[in-house]
């Protein structure tokens, strides 16, 4: 059954491939962190991320859609730069853009749930409600990881993400349930 939705159609086929770019950028990241807890910590991301593009996958061959090889080929590129430049740029920026990431990736999920449930169909809300709340931990690990941070403040006011300001409206300690979530990033698109 195709899906008569071209911005949900897009969004998922960019999804797919953004998750193998993180799952790279992670490697890196994780490679490049001393600590044993924190490389821990951001392999267990990674695999969230190889979770996530599965789950996607799964969702667009439900309705026959092709993976874009547009995409494949350029999120490929951008993963593997990143991946690479966690070994040059410090600790701070890696964890910075990482959580800066998440924070946007959170509504991408909870959009989806708002596309597909335009079209009547919920039967996806429980794993895309799922894997926003992951990106949010993930986010909330990252903003943990930094808050100590005395390049923080500075950061937070160039690119508007830090501990005080998040790109999304999910809170983790009371998340909604599935069912009113699709009210979450009302302010995206
Ligand atoms: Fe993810
Ligand atoms: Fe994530």
């Amino acid at each position: 059954m195709p899906l008569n939705h071209p911005k949900l159609v897009k969004l998922l086929r960019l999804a797919y491939s953004a998750e193998k770019a993180a799952a790279f950028a992670y490697i890196g990241h994780a490679a490049s962190v001393r600590d044993p807890e924190a490389k821990a910590v951001i392999k267990q991301i990674e695999l969230d991320e190889w979770g996530h593009r599965a789950s996607v996958l799964a969702i667009m061959q439900q309705y026959e859609i092709p993976v874009s090889h547009y995409n494949e080929i350029k999120y490929h590129v951008i993963g593997r730069l990143i991946s690479l430049s966690c070994h040059m740029i410090g600790w701070f920026m890696p964890y910075y853009f990482a959580g800066r990431l998440e924070s946007g990736n959170v509504c991408e999920y909870f959009i989806m749930m708002r596309y597909f449930n335009e079209l009547e169909i919920t039967e996806h809300d429980e794993v895309l409600y799922e894997m926003g709340l992951k990106e949010k931990q993930h986010e909330v690990y990252f903003q943990q990881s930094i808050a100590n941070s005395r390049l923080l403040p500075l950061f937070e006011k160039v690119f508007g993400w830090g501990v005080q300001r998040s790109l999304n409206d999910v809170d983790l300690e009371h998340p909604s349930p599935v069912q009113e979530s699709n009210r979450y990033c009302r302010h995206r698109k």
